[in-house]
């Protein structure tokens, strides 16, 4: 079992879970990730170690809840625990003194870029950070990415925050200010990521983006996060998950991953239904002897 040692919400929907969890701490790397299982016959999913600590022994998450599995897990608290935790699993990210970078984070994409800033900007490079939300409530993690980034700009798509705009616009923005950039990492959704890459490919930036493909066992085994890039099939688990986005097949990315959408959907519907009688419950005053 797996203690957690915090849990709180960073933005709705969205939640900071620290566990304990000394051996993955000690030999985890930026952009690898585990696979958990939230309850003993609950489904196993891929969650990024966002941050970790081999002196303290833990590591954290950074969950958005979109389904069943990830709704559970946000229902932790202090002093429960999780069954299973593998890891660390996936190819580290590529940290390299690039020169200028850019870290781009959609939505919870941001919990996934900011270690690989932390350690690209450890590897001696000027990083600038674009962390992107729907509204000012969805941008994660600025305090954070500005304590390790030398300029940070949030983006809204709504305007109630920072730049009014998409990721993409800022980003644009920045080459034709003639601003000289040497690579480019891009996580979030994936019409998020593959704008990216359309964005830099003229100008031939290096550029990176960590695919979200479905996974089951994250070893190579099951095939369930096969995905193509140039032309050639990878497993995201092994291979990945970070690519070289001119290289990536995003249409095919999104069709496998809407494969399970229905079953996904029945699913998610049966735990907010259980989330509802569960607030119907009557209260049963507390009985003292
Ligand atoms: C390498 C990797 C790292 C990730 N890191 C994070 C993270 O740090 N924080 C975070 O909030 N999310 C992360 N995700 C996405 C997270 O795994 C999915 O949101 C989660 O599996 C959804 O499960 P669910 O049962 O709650 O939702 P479901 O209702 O089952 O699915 C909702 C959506 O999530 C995706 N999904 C479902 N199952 C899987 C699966 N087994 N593997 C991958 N995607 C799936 C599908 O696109 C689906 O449409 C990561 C995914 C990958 C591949
Ligand atoms: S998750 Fe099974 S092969 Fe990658």
């Amino acid at each position: 079992m797996f203690n957690v040692l915090e849990a709180r919400d960073l933005a709705p929907g969205v939640r900071y879970v620290r566990i304990e969890a000394p051996k993955i701490a000690r030999r985890r790397k930026a952009g690898q990730f585990v696979i958990i299982r939230a309850t003993s016959d609950g489904e196993r999913i891929p969650l990024t170690i966002a941050d970790s600590s081999t002196e303290e022994g833990w590591i954290a998450l950074i969950v958005q809840g979109v389904g069943k599995a990830t709704k559970t897990l946000n229902r932790l608290e202090a002093g429960d625990a999780i069954p299973d935790v593998a890891g660390p699993l996936g190819m580290p990210s590529r940290i390299e003194r690039f020169g200028t970078v850019v870290s781009i984070g959609g939505g919870v994409g941001t919990a996934i870029a900011y270690p690989s800033a932390v350690a690209l900007k450890e590897a001696g490079n000027q990083v600038i950070s674009i962390i992107g939300g729907r509204n000012s409530s969805y941008v994660l993690l600025e305090e954070e990415m500005r304590a390790v980034c030398d300029e940070v700009y949030p983006t809204t798509d709504d305007g109630s925050y920072g730049y009014h705009g998409f990721v993409t616009d800022k980003l644009t923005d920045l080459i034709e200010e003639g601003r000289h950039l040497d690579f480019v990492l891009a996580i979030g959704p994936i019409p998020m990521m593959k704008a990216v890459a359309e964005v830099t490919r003229p100008h031939g930036i290096d550029t990176v983006v960590s695919l979200n493909p479905i996974m089951v066992d994250g070893t190579g085994m099951c095939g369930g996060c096969r995905v193509a890039v140039g032309g050639e099939t990878k497993f995201a688990c092994v291979d990945g998950p970070e690519f070289d986005a001119h290289q990536v097949d995003f249409e095919l990315l999104a069709m496998r991953n809407r494969a399970y959408a229905g079953f996904e959907n029945t699913r998610r519907d049966e735990m907010d239904q259980e989330c509802d009688r569960r607030q119907l419950l009557p209260v049963v005053p507390e009985v003292t002897a």
